[in-house]
């Protein structure tokens, strides 16, 4: 059976939010008890809200950024009540113009919490109005046009801005310069999401044991958003091919009835490996070229794909392009032919996990090349 049109079995493992997602919202910790790993992010936030709290004032701006799926929301819902304030949720392309953004900054309460997702995508009039209204919590209006035009100021109250964005690297500078405070979401570690998966498997009232749990956890490419929609997939298929209970034998089955292999990897990925080995002979291979010839949408290997991958040390990404590892290799089950190993080690990538999944550091997001051309809207 050929797979490659089989486009929606794939989405088992997007991370955008789907519409299965609907019951997110019972899931989503509102507290620091419910919320597993990311364990340097929240202890340093609980540092920075008690101080805000101590001294009565509304937290820095805190941008968050990481891939989709890791928790971003659930902590701006988070810090907004540990700082006792309510949450104002919006996105980056909904504030069409930037009286829109006025509006929405005029109606804000004393230290209340903004949540703009995917901030990266705001456009640059609307970002305008936010540099001062971060800075120094004030709205510039322009009365008037031509030369009697003149402009005045208007106090905003003290309020505190979350910024969530998939791509640090898309954010102007001066927009990123105003934020207090970055942080960084990693891919959660199977002990992690077994944490998660446990907690949401009782609220949802899915039968699960620790077998069940580990396997699930493995498979679930670090994100807990599509822990739980595989969750909610292998419930289904313990009813129906099991006795209800979700336990190993289930677990490995229905991952596999979904394309999934053992490290959590789906026909996607697989297809993006097999390209850079079969057509570009282990690369390099720049991202629009990879996604022309995977019919993936470039935004999304590069947001959704490409961070699991060089987790698992199965690409890299080097100044000149993607190329394959030689444990991506391996995992095709083929062998880095000895040139390309070579080529690899003169480009820096080694065989050693280690160098090709070492963290990436802000800066290398923001000076990675396909990041220079600043905010796309
Ligand atoms: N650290 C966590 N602990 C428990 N559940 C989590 C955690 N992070 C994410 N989740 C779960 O995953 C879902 C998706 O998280 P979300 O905050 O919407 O991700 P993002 O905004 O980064 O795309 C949430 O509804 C929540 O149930
Ligand atoms: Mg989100």
């Amino acid at each position: 059976m050929d797979f490659t049109d089989f486009d929606h079995d794939e989405r088992m493992i997007a991370r955008e939010r789907l519409s299965e997602d609907r019951d997110e919202k019972s899931l989503r910790p509102l507290t620091w008890d419910d919320y597993s790993g990311q364990k340097q992010v929240t202890d340093n936030l609980k540092v920075f809200i008690e101080a805000a709290m101590k001294r009565g004032e509304a937290l820095d701006h805190c941008l968050l950024y990481g891939p989709p799926g890791l928790g971003k929301t659930t902590l701006a819902g988070i810090i907004a009540n540990e700082m006792g304030v309510n949450l104002r949720i919006t996105t980056g392309p909904a504030i069409e113009k930037a009286g829109d953004l006025a509006a929405l900054l005029t109606s804000l309460q004393e230290r209340e919490v903004l949540f703009i997702d995917e901030i990266h995508r705001l456009n640059r009039n609307v970002e305008e109005v936010l540099y001062p209204a971060m800075e120094d919590f004030a709205l510039d209006i322009m009365i008037g046009k031509g030369p009697a035009a003149r402009s005045i100021r208007l106090d905003l109250p003290k309020f505190t801005l979350i910024g969530a964005t998939t791509r640090a690297g898309m954010l102007s500078a001066p927009l990123r310069d105003r934020f207090g405070m970055v942080h960084r979401l990693e891919l959660y570690k199977p002990e992690e999401l077994k944490v998660i998966l446990r907690r949401d498997a009782e609220i949802l009232g899915i039968g699960i044991d620790d077998d069940g749990l580990d396997c699930l956890a493995r498979r679930s490419r670090g994100t807990p958003r599509i822990a739980i929609r595989l969750l909610k997939r292998l419930r289904d298929f313990a009813q129906v091919r099991g006795e209800g209970l979700i336990n190993r034998e289930i677990a490995e089955f229905g991952l596999n009835q979904l394309s999934i292999d053992h490290l959590g990897l789906d026909l996607t990925d697989r297809r993006i490996l097999e390209t850079i080995a079969d057509k570009f002979v282990g690369g390099p291979v720049g991202l629009e070229t990879l996604a022309a010839c995977t019919g993936e949408d470039a935004g999304t290997i590069e947001d959704v794909y490409e961070p699991f991958l060089m987790q698992c040390g199965f690409i890299a990404k080097t100044p000149r392009g993607r190329v394959l590892a030689p444990m991506g290799w391996n995992h095709l089950g083929r062998t880095c032919p000895a040139d390309i190993e070579k080529k690899l080690s003169g480009l820096g990538v080694t065989s050693s996990k280690s160098v090709v999944s070492e963290q990436i550091s802000i800066e290398d997001v923001m000076n990675d090349s396909d990041h220079q051309d600043g905010i796309q809207i």
